[in-house]
């Protein structure tokens, strides 16, 4: 989502859609502004696209007068892009109005105790909880910023925060906890941003906070505190980004931006996962726990990169579960007329989750009375909506076309609804599935120690740029790893790219490899399933026996792989089936090197749709 907020003598109501503008990129679904004006709080919200809010406003010249005000624009987690859950979210007495950027994890226990005490609920936000937290603790001390850190610390989850109390005109308050928040300083107006392109038309002076922080502008002061209100110094940092660069984090394409997000977005799709039981959670169920234990076959569906996470799925979901697995392309999934019955869940994975070979596989599904659960990074789209069950990625919005941190918050989803199916059924205990789940929960910490590390292959990517065919082998979870490195070569470099399974090499393409045809492998863990990490070396042997340069994706300490590689990529050790986690990371950072080396636009590549919504 996208927030900004204002303090100063410029019509805040510009100044604050100016900000939102620039952060549209950030997320659309709706959007909403609260201005202070004459001691009251005017609210204003529209779902859709920024323009749409614009449009109400200019039906009421001067009712949205003020210097003070806060600005939201929504990229919908709790609750569909509507209306009344657009953001600002007001307290019953409509005096303090919150935006909120992230998720708050225990917001249902959260809902249940305040609705136990009386409050009516207007909308099905995780938000609106934290309105109604302010309201109270605003009534006991009077003052915002210590009523928000007595809020804060009664949340769980990510969250950014600003709020406005009608009584307190010239006064924003903020807050962070894993969600970004930065202060613009200005000369008597001073701003807070979830990033600096929202002010920078202003100032590019800035104050970065640290993580559990709270603050408070004024027209002419900044103050900040941790949670328990002892004052701290924020990070400050001069802004020499263009507008463009901006947007991007810094960045010069979305995708390098994404690719960096991937930590964050991993544990953003598996934030408040694990249930007071132990028992994992999706977002919608409309399915009872017995559909699920009657299910007998799985088919997952999806299309381009999504297909790819579902071939990572399977490999999980059978190992889990024990139940026979398919991963189908969506676009042929129809049209073969497959055995679907009420006994047959369809997982249909998208990001957009508007595909529509993807929609047309899961109403064909529904027609044949299979149950269908949606992994989904876009709150409200048809996908979801047309589902049974609904995990959502929470990945936050992808703006360059080819897919990076989608790929792994879906990879990452479907381990949780692996680990759901296997709990529901009985296969696994709430304390084994306690363990993978402490597994995955490590992972964005290994993804950021990839990243970095990432400059010799970006080095690489440089001198690979007038290769014209490059080969992609991996087994197990590391096929679809092949497959996946291949596309993003494909979509971004314009350059043959092939993925093949390891073993399958010695039956036919093998014949492709001539001198110094580039060979990536993705090599497995030798713990664990050792078999198949030597399987694999000794695939390498082959392809360089036949005059193959080879690019070697291996674990720290493999050294058997040593001999075989002229190129050594190393990635952190991790459990065999979590490996592509890691592993996809350099072979995203490989591909977009090389596009970027010769010359392309990485976000968007030829002839490509983000969204594809034809058959
Ligand atoms: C398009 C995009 C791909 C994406 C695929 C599936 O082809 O270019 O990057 O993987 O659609 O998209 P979805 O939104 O369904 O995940």
């Amino acid at each position: 989502c996208g927030i900004v907020g204002y303090v100063g003598d410029q019509p805040a109501l510009q100044v604050v859609l100016d900000g939102l503008r620039r952060l549209e990129y950030r997320g659309y679904d709706s959007a909403g502004v609260a201005i202070l004006t004459e001691g009251e709080l005017r609210l204003a919200k529209k779902a859709g696209k920024l323009t749409n809010l614009e449009k109400a406003l200019q039906d009421e010249p001067g009712r949205f007068d003020g210097g003070t005000g806060i600005g939201h624009t929504r990229w919908a987690t709790h609750g569909g892009p509507t209306d009344r859950n657009a953001h600002p979210h007001v307290s019953s007495d409509g005096r303090i109005a919150v935006i909120h950027n992230g998720i708050i994890e225990n917001f249902a226990r959260l809902r249940a105790t305040l609705e136990a005490s009386g409050i009516e609920f207007a909308s099905d936000t995780d938000t609106e909880c934290v309105a109604h937290l302010l309201a109270f603790e605003f009534a006991v001390v009077g003052d915002l910023a210590e009523a928000m850190r007595r809020t804060c610390i009664q949340l769980e989850g990510a969250f950014t925060l600003l709020a406005v109390e009608a009584g307190q005109p010239g006064r924003v308050v903020g807050a962070r906890r894993n969600s970004p928040l930065v202060v613009g300083r200005g000369k008597g107006e001073n701003f807070l941003a979830s990033d600096v392109s929202a002010f920078i038309a202003h100032t590019r002076d800035a104050i970065e906070l640290g993580q559990d922080q709270v603050v408070t502008i004024t027209a002419d002061a900044i103050e900040i505190t941790d949670f328990s209100g002892v004052p701290v110094t924020g990070r400050d940092f001069h802004v020499d980004w263009d507008l463009a660069a901006a947007e991007k984090g810094g960045y010069p394409w979305f995708m390098l931006k994404e690719i960096e997000e991937q930590p964050q977005a991993v544990a953003d799709t598996l934030r408040g996962r694990l249930g007071d039981q132990g028992e994992i959670l999706l977002d919608e169920v409309r399915l009872t726990d017995q559909d699920l234990r009657d299910v007998d076959k799985i088919f997952i569906v999806a299309c381009g990169t999504a297909y790819h996470a579902g071939l990572v799925a399977k490999y999980a979901i059978e190992h889990w579960t024990r139940i026979p697995c398919e991963v189908e392309l969506a676009s042929e999934f129809r049209y073969r007329d497959p055995v679907l019955d009420r006994s047959t869940l369809v997982v249909a994975i998208s990001q957009s989750g508007e595909t529509m070979d993807t929609l047309m596989a899961l109403r064909h599904a529904k027609d044949q009375k299979a149950r269908v659960l949606a992994i989904c990074n876009t709150n409200g789209s048809t996908i979801p909506r047309e589902s049974d069950a609904v995990l959502y990625t929470h990945g936050g919005p992808e703006i360059a076309v080819a897919s990076t941190k989608a790929f792994l918050t879906q990879v990452a989803a479907c381990f949780l609804v692996g680990l759901h199916l296997a709990q529901v059924r009985g296969v696994k205990f709430a304390d084994e599935v306690g363990a993978i789940v402490d597994q995955l929960q490590a992972m964005p910490g290994l993804i950021k120690r990839v990243l970095s590390t990432m400059d010799g292959v970006r080095e690489l990517g440089r001198s690979l740029a007038s290769q014209s065919t490059f080969i992609f082998l991996g087994r197990h979870v590391g096929y679809p790893i092949a497959l996946e490195g291949a596309l993003k070569l494909k979509e971004l470099a314009y350059v043959h790219a092939e993925g093949f399974a390891a073993g399958e090499l010695k039956h036919g393409p093998i014949a492709l490899i001539s001198e110094g045809t580039p060979v990536v492998a993705v090599v497995p863990s030798p713990a664990g399933r050792g078999f198949l990490h030597d399987k694999v070396v000794s695939n390498i042997q082959e392809v360089r026996a036949r005059g193959a340069m080879t690019i070697v994706i291996a674990e720290e300490g493999d050294e058997a792989v040593v001999p075989y590689a002229d190129h050594l990529i190393r990635v952190p050790r991790t459990p065999t089936l979590l490996a592509p986690l890691v592993t996809t990371v350099p072979l995203q950072v490989l591909a977009a090197s090389i596009a970027d080396a010769r010359g392309h636009d990485v976000d968007q590549p030829r002839n490509l749709a983000k969204s594809v919504t034809v058959e």
